[in-house]
């Protein structure tokens, strides 16, 4: 393993630096050299590539977004666009590619190991939602995002006696939905995964919970289930609690990143580097029970996670 280039693609996560910083640092140590890819997949695709130094990766440990740019690439998903990364890697010499994305990424990382470029994936994603994986980089900076976005709005909704109704990103995913939603005492939280009911989960929950004396409310609802402006119009002719919708979009995937992130991502820069030295291809760096390891790409695509219905069976429990 004498050159490598590290891709950042799909939709940024905070911790992502951290992961170029220590992948750039940890192959440097290995006297590896290292190249960005510019713009996710597409930097392999038209040849921009830029030479990574100690340097480069310089005060970027806490700065959210990705230094490398991102892209979700169309032509990277095309035989010619493939063929073009592949020719480019082999002009520079490149025997290997880290990159750090989503599922969309895993799997252009399994296509280009295919064509003879050994790849390593790290999970980077406010979803959540890699199967293998407890925790994937950007998640807790985006929870917390959210949590403190919550707070300010139930400082007003509490202050009108209002009924919050919140957007959280996740389009096929709750898990941030949920873990936010515990952490701000939602009164009813919504995700994609379990299916609900509008009388029951929302309006008697509301109701039942009125009578206790509790006049505003915070509902929070994942993107994949949305419609919040239609919801927070349903509540208020249901219950009579003059409602509001609130989109918190792109927000959540910005900011500095949470200590937790940034130590994620910079162990498992550091292990992604340290794959692809032992000769390793096709893996997913993964996080169990705190523990790093590491799964088959086509593997890691096919496990589902499940949803966490205890945690939110708690919720509705405690969140009264
Ligand atoms: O996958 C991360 C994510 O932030 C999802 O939660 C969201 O549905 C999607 O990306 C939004 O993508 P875009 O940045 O293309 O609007």
């Amino acid at each position: 393993m004498k050159k490598i280039a590290v891709v950042t693609s799909g939709g940024d996560a905070p911790g992502m630096n951290a992961a170029v910083r220590a992948v750039v640092r940890s192959a440097l140590h290995e006297g590896i050299e290292v190249f960005g890819s510019v713009r996710g997949y597409n930097g392999l695709i038209h040849d921009e590539l830029i030479p990574m130094t100690l340097r480069t990766v310089s005060d970027i440990i806490h700065r959210g977004g990705t230094v490398l740019y991102t892209a979700r690439s169309p032509e990277f998903r095309t035989e010619e666009g493939m063929q073009k990364a592949v020719d480019t890697c082999r002009r520079h010499g490149i025997d290997g590619v880290i990159v750090i994305g989503g599922d969309g990424s895993f799997r252009g990382a399994r296509d280009l190991t295919a064509r003879g470029i050994p790849c390593i994936a790290i999970p980077g994603t406010i979803d959540n939602d890699i199967g293998c994986c407890d925790e994937t980089i950007g998640y807790d900076t985006a929870t917390n995002t959210v949590v403190e976005m919550v707070d300010r709005l139930r400082d007003t909704s509490q202050s009108h006696d209002r009924c919050s109704v919140v957007e959280v990103m996740g389009r096929h995913a709750g898990w941030l939905a949920m873990n936010a939603g515990i952490a701000v005492g939602a009164t009813s939280i919504l995700v994609p995964e379990v299916e609900y009911d509008f009388q029951r989960d929302v309006v008697e929950r509301m109701k039942e919970i009125a009578k206790t004396g509790k006049q505003h409310f915070i509902i929070i609802v994942a993107e994949g289930v949305g419609h919040v402006d239609e919801l927070a119009k349903k509540i208020e002719e249901a219950t009579g609690v003059e409602a509001r919708a609130t989109v918190l979009g792109h927000v959540q995937r910005g900011g500095t990143p949470s200590a937790r992130d940034r130590i994620l991502a910079s162990r498992m820069g550091h292990y992604a580097v340290h794959l692809l030295e032992e000769g390793k291809s096709e893996r997913v760096v993964a996080i169990r029970n705190s523990v790093l390891c590491d799964y088959d790409i086509t593997e890691a695509l096919e496990m589902k996670k499940p949803f966490d219905m205890d945690a939110f069976r708690m919720a509705a429990e405690i969140s009264i």
